[in-house]
Protein backbone atom coordinates (compact mmCIF):
# COMPACT_ATOMS: atom_id res chain seq x y z
CA UNK A 1 0.00 0.00 0.00
CA UNK A 2 1.35 3.61 -0.31
CA UNK A 3 1.78 5.09 2.88
CA UNK A 4 0.98 9.07 1.80
CA UNK A 5 -2.03 10.38 -0.16
CA UNK A 6 -4.75 7.94 1.12
CA UNK A 7 -7.80 9.50 2.79
CA UNK A 8 -8.16 7.47 6.09
CA UNK A 9 -10.97 6.99 8.26
CA UNK A 10 -9.78 6.00 11.58
CA UNK A 11 -12.84 4.99 14.42
CA UNK A 12 -11.25 5.83 18.11
CA UNK A 13 -8.71 8.02 16.70
CA UNK A 14 -8.58 10.29 19.84
CA UNK A 15 -6.42 8.35 22.48
CA UNK A 16 -4.09 5.49 22.38
CA UNK A 17 -3.55 2.93 19.70
CA UNK A 18 -5.99 5.43 17.41
CA UNK A 19 -4.38 8.51 17.63
CA UNK A 20 -0.90 7.04 17.20
CA UNK A 21 -2.46 5.67 13.81
CA UNK A 22 -3.41 9.40 13.47
CA UNK A 23 -0.22 11.00 14.19
CA UNK A 24 1.60 8.45 12.15
CA UNK A 25 -0.54 9.13 9.08
CA UNK A 26 -1.72 12.26 9.38
CA UNK A 27 2.60 12.75 9.24
CA UNK A 28 3.58 10.70 6.57
CA UNK A 29 1.01 12.94 4.09
CA UNK A 30 -2.26 11.18 4.18
CA UNK A 31 -6.09 13.03 4.81
CA UNK A 32 -7.33 10.96 8.08
CA UNK A 33 -11.11 11.25 8.80
CA UNK A 34 -11.36 10.99 12.84
CA UNK A 35 -14.17 9.75 14.24
CA UNK A 36 -14.65 9.41 18.15
CA UNK A 37 -16.99 10.89 21.43
CA UNK A 38 -14.82 12.85 22.59
CA UNK A 39 -15.44 16.35 20.65
CA UNK A 40 -12.69 18.40 22.05
CA UNK A 41 -10.02 15.90 21.76
CA UNK A 42 -11.49 16.04 18.18
CA UNK A 43 -11.58 19.74 17.50
CA UNK A 44 -7.69 19.67 19.18
CA UNK A 45 -6.71 17.11 16.22
CA UNK A 46 -8.72 19.21 13.94
CA UNK A 47 -6.37 22.48 15.27
CA UNK A 48 -3.28 20.89 15.31
CA UNK A 49 -3.12 19.25 11.75
CA UNK A 50 -5.23 20.77 8.49
CA UNK A 51 -5.35 16.81 7.19
CA UNK A 52 -7.53 16.19 10.30
CA UNK A 53 -11.04 15.68 9.22
CA UNK A 54 -13.31 15.57 12.93
CA UNK A 55 -16.81 13.86 13.12
CA UNK A 56 -18.34 13.22 16.72
CA UNK A 57 -19.46 9.72 16.57
CA UNK A 58 -20.40 6.82 18.63
CA UNK A 59 -19.79 4.00 17.14
CA UNK A 60 -22.20 2.18 19.55
CA UNK A 61 -25.34 4.59 18.30
CA UNK A 62 -26.68 3.16 15.20
CA UNK A 63 -28.16 6.64 14.32
CA UNK A 64 -23.95 8.09 14.72
CA UNK A 65 -22.62 5.69 12.45
CA UNK A 66 -25.59 6.58 9.28
CA UNK A 67 -24.60 9.78 10.06
CA UNK A 68 -21.17 9.30 9.37
CA UNK A 69 -21.08 7.00 6.53
CA UNK A 70 -23.64 9.49 4.59
CA UNK A 71 -21.05 12.31 5.47
CA UNK A 72 -18.14 9.88 3.92
CA UNK A 73 -20.58 9.12 0.81
CA UNK A 74 -21.38 12.87 0.25
CA UNK A 75 -17.99 14.64 1.34
CA UNK A 76 -15.27 12.41 0.86
CA UNK A 77 -15.75 9.73 -1.64
CA UNK A 78 -12.62 9.70 -1.79
CA UNK A 79 -12.00 7.77 1.23
CA UNK A 80 -10.05 4.48 -0.02
CA UNK A 81 -9.08 2.99 3.70
CA UNK A 82 -11.24 2.12 6.42
CA UNK A 83 -9.53 1.42 10.46
CA UNK A 84 -12.09 0.05 12.61
CA UNK A 85 -10.17 0.20 16.00
CA UNK A 86 -12.58 1.94 18.34
CA UNK A 87 -13.23 -0.86 20.86
CA UNK A 88 -14.40 -1.26 24.72
CA UNK A 89 -13.29 -4.20 26.82
CA UNK A 90 -14.95 -4.66 30.30
CA UNK A 91 -13.70 -6.75 32.63
CA UNK A 92 -15.92 -9.01 35.01
CA UNK A 93 -17.16 -12.42 36.18
CA UNK A 94 -20.51 -13.07 34.48
CA UNK A 95 -21.84 -14.56 37.97
CA UNK A 96 -21.53 -11.28 39.49
CA UNK A 97 -21.78 -8.66 36.88
CA UNK A 98 -25.30 -6.65 37.99
CA UNK A 99 -24.71 -4.64 34.75
CA UNK A 100 -23.95 -7.52 32.63
CA UNK A 101 -26.30 -8.16 30.07
CA UNK A 102 -25.59 -3.54 29.44
CA UNK A 103 -21.80 -4.61 28.90
CA UNK A 104 -22.14 -7.45 26.71
CA UNK A 105 -24.42 -5.60 24.39
CA UNK A 106 -22.06 -2.42 24.89
CA UNK A 107 -19.17 -5.10 23.62
CA UNK A 108 -20.71 -6.42 21.02
CA UNK A 109 -21.84 -3.38 19.74
CA UNK A 110 -18.65 -1.12 19.62
CA UNK A 111 -16.52 -4.14 19.19
CA UNK A 112 -18.13 -6.41 16.60
CA UNK A 113 -21.57 -4.32 14.71
CA UNK A 114 -20.12 -1.34 14.27
CA UNK A 115 -17.04 -2.85 12.23
CA UNK A 116 -19.21 -4.72 10.39
CA UNK A 117 -21.68 -2.03 9.83
CA UNK A 118 -19.04 0.52 8.34
CA UNK A 119 -17.57 -2.37 6.66
CA UNK A 120 -21.02 -3.28 4.85
CA UNK A 121 -22.58 0.53 4.29
CA UNK A 122 -18.74 2.00 3.21
CA UNK A 123 -17.87 -1.11 0.93
CA UNK A 124 -18.83 0.58 -2.33
CA UNK A 125 -17.03 4.38 -1.46
CA UNK A 126 -14.00 2.44 -0.66
CA UNK A 127 -13.84 0.06 -3.83
CA UNK A 128 -14.94 2.67 -6.13
CA UNK A 129 -10.88 3.79 -4.93
CA UNK A 130 -7.85 2.15 -6.05
CA UNK A 131 -6.27 1.18 -3.66
CA UNK A 132 -8.68 0.30 -0.75
CA UNK A 133 -8.25 -1.05 2.24
CA UNK A 134 -10.36 -2.02 5.13
CA UNK A 135 -7.43 -2.45 8.38
CA UNK A 136 -9.33 -4.44 11.34
CA UNK A 137 -7.68 -4.10 14.92
CA UNK A 138 -8.72 -7.26 16.83
CA UNK A 139 -6.43 -8.64 19.67
CA UNK A 140 -4.59 -11.54 20.95
CA UNK A 141 -7.10 -11.96 23.38
CA UNK A 142 -9.35 -13.20 20.17
CA UNK A 143 -7.02 -15.88 19.56
CA UNK A 144 -6.65 -17.40 23.14
CA UNK A 145 -8.90 -15.77 25.58
CA UNK A 146 -8.71 -14.71 29.41
CA UNK A 147 -11.06 -15.80 31.96
CA UNK A 148 -11.90 -11.81 32.91
CA UNK A 149 -13.18 -10.79 29.57
CA UNK A 150 -15.12 -13.68 27.86
CA UNK A 151 -17.82 -11.54 25.60
CA UNK A 152 -14.50 -8.82 24.60
CA UNK A 153 -12.45 -12.17 23.68
CA UNK A 154 -15.53 -13.78 21.70
CA UNK A 155 -16.06 -10.61 19.98
CA UNK A 156 -12.11 -9.97 19.15
CA UNK A 157 -12.63 -13.80 17.46
CA UNK A 158 -15.54 -12.73 16.10
CA UNK A 159 -13.79 -9.95 14.10
CA UNK A 160 -10.33 -12.10 13.05
CA UNK A 161 -12.85 -14.65 11.72
CA UNK A 162 -14.86 -11.98 9.98
CA UNK A 163 -11.55 -10.43 8.53
CA UNK A 164 -10.32 -13.44 7.23
CA UNK A 165 -13.36 -14.20 5.62
CA UNK A 166 -13.37 -11.23 4.06
CA UNK A 167 -10.44 -11.46 2.56
CA UNK A 168 -11.28 -14.03 1.09
CA UNK A 169 -14.46 -12.49 -0.65
CA UNK A 170 -12.83 -9.15 -1.77
CA UNK A 171 -9.74 -9.83 -3.40
CA UNK A 172 -10.06 -5.65 -4.89
CA UNK A 173 -9.91 -4.70 -1.02
CA UNK A 174 -6.72 -5.27 0.85
CA UNK A 175 -8.28 -6.39 4.36
CA UNK A 176 -5.84 -6.33 6.69
CA UNK A 177 -5.78 -7.19 10.82
CA UNK A 178 -3.61 -5.69 13.40
CA UNK A 179 -3.42 -8.26 16.41
CA UNK A 180 -2.06 -6.23 18.75
CA UNK A 181 -0.50 -8.23 22.46
CA UNK A 182 -0.81 -5.57 25.40
CA UNK A 183 0.03 -1.74 24.60
CA UNK A 184 0.06 1.13 26.92
CA UNK A 185 -3.23 2.94 26.29
CA UNK A 186 -6.12 3.75 28.42
CA UNK A 187 -7.44 0.63 27.54
CA UNK A 188 -5.17 -0.96 30.40
CA UNK A 189 -4.01 1.79 32.83
CA UNK A 190 -3.20 -0.07 36.05
CA UNK A 191 -2.85 -3.32 34.81
CA UNK A 192 -0.54 -6.02 32.86
CA UNK A 193 3.21 -5.75 32.48
CA UNK A 194 5.81 -6.11 29.56
CA UNK A 195 3.06 -3.52 27.43
CA UNK A 196 4.56 -2.21 24.49
CA UNK A 197 4.02 1.60 23.54
CA UNK A 198 1.16 2.92 20.88
CA UNK A 199 3.96 4.04 18.28
CA UNK A 200 5.32 0.64 18.78
CA UNK A 201 2.56 -0.92 17.84
CA UNK A 202 2.60 1.71 14.69
CA UNK A 203 5.90 1.25 13.54
CA UNK A 204 5.39 -2.33 13.00
CA UNK A 205 2.55 -1.85 11.93
CA UNK A 206 3.17 0.67 8.84
CA UNK A 207 6.15 -1.59 7.93
CA UNK A 208 3.39 -4.46 7.38
CA UNK A 209 0.75 -1.67 5.36
CA UNK A 210 3.85 -0.97 2.92
CA UNK A 211 4.54 -4.04 2.14
CA UNK A 212 0.92 -5.32 2.24
CA UNK A 213 1.62 -8.20 4.48
CA UNK A 214 -2.38 -8.14 5.69
CA UNK A 215 -2.16 -10.54 8.68
CA UNK A 216 0.19 -8.41 11.35
CA UNK A 217 0.84 -10.04 14.21
CA UNK A 218 2.71 -7.61 16.21
CA UNK A 219 5.30 -7.98 19.46
CA UNK A 220 4.31 -10.94 21.64
CA UNK A 221 1.46 -11.86 19.78
CA UNK A 222 4.01 -13.71 17.08
CA UNK A 223 5.65 -15.88 19.98
CA UNK A 224 1.27 -16.54 21.40
CA UNK A 225 0.85 -17.66 17.77
CA UNK A 226 3.48 -20.25 17.58
CA UNK A 227 3.22 -21.75 21.21
CA UNK A 228 -0.67 -21.97 20.12
CA UNK A 229 0.46 -24.12 16.75
CA UNK A 230 2.38 -26.18 19.12
CA UNK A 231 0.85 -26.69 22.62
CA UNK A 232 -2.84 -25.18 22.55
CA UNK A 233 -3.10 -26.30 26.51
CA UNK A 234 0.33 -24.82 27.20
CA UNK A 235 -1.29 -21.35 25.21
CA UNK A 236 -4.43 -21.14 27.26
CA UNK A 237 -2.91 -21.70 30.44
CA UNK A 238 -0.47 -18.91 29.55
CA UNK A 239 -3.31 -16.39 29.05
CA UNK A 240 -6.45 -17.46 31.06
CA UNK A 241 -5.35 -15.99 34.05
CA UNK A 242 -4.46 -12.51 32.32
CA UNK A 243 -5.18 -9.10 33.83
N1 LIG B 1 -4.46 -1.63 24.62
C1 LIG B 1 -4.31 -2.91 24.42
O1 LIG B 1 -3.55 -3.61 25.13
C2 LIG B 1 -5.00 -3.61 23.29
C3 LIG B 1 -4.66 -4.94 23.02
C4 LIG B 1 -5.31 -5.60 21.99
C5 LIG B 1 -6.25 -4.94 21.23
N2 LIG B 1 -6.57 -3.64 21.51
C6 LIG B 1 -7.59 -3.01 20.68
O2 LIG B 1 -7.07 -1.83 20.11
C7 LIG B 1 -8.14 -0.89 19.87
C8 LIG B 1 -7.75 0.44 20.48
O3 LIG B 1 -7.58 0.24 21.87
P1 LIG B 1 -6.77 1.25 22.80
O4 LIG B 1 -5.99 0.42 23.74
O5 LIG B 1 -6.11 2.28 21.98
O6 LIG B 1 -7.99 1.85 23.62
P2 LIG B 1 -8.21 3.29 24.26
O7 LIG B 1 -6.91 3.90 24.65
O8 LIG B 1 -9.24 3.08 25.31
O9 LIG B 1 -8.81 4.13 23.07
C9 LIG B 1 -10.02 3.73 22.49
C10 LIG B 1 -10.45 4.76 21.49
O10 LIG B 1 -11.73 4.37 21.01
C11 LIG B 1 -12.67 5.41 21.27
N3 LIG B 1 -13.97 4.85 21.53
C12 LIG B 1 -14.32 4.00 22.51
N4 LIG B 1 -15.63 3.72 22.44
C13 LIG B 1 -16.11 4.42 21.39
C14 LIG B 1 -17.38 4.56 20.80
N5 LIG B 1 -18.45 3.94 21.29
N6 LIG B 1 -17.50 5.36 19.72
C15 LIG B 1 -16.43 6.02 19.21
N7 LIG B 1 -15.20 5.94 19.72
C16 LIG B 1 -15.05 5.14 20.80
C17 LIG B 1 -12.07 6.16 22.45
O11 LIG B 1 -12.49 7.49 22.53
P3 LIG B 1 -13.67 8.02 23.48
O12 LIG B 1 -13.82 7.02 24.61
O13 LIG B 1 -13.21 9.35 23.92
O14 LIG B 1 -14.83 8.09 22.58
C18 LIG B 1 -10.61 6.13 22.10
O15 LIG B 1 -10.31 7.10 21.13
C19 LIG B 1 -9.39 -1.50 20.49
O16 LIG B 1 -10.15 -2.12 19.49
C20 LIG B 1 -8.82 -2.55 21.44
O17 LIG B 1 -9.71 -3.59 21.67
C21 LIG B 1 -5.97 -2.95 22.52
Amino acid sequence: MQLHGNKILITGATAGIGEALLHRFVSLGNQVIAVGRNEQKLQALAEKYERVIPFVCDVGKAEDLDRLVMQVEQEHPDTNVLINNAGVQYNYQVAEEPQLLGKMAHEVQVNYLAPLKLIALLLPTLSANNPAAIVNVTSGLGLVPKAQAPVYCGTKAGLHMTTKALRYQLPQVRVFEIIPPLVDTQMTAGRGKGKISPEQLVDEFIRAFRKEKLEVSIGKVKLLRFINRLSPALADRIMKGGV
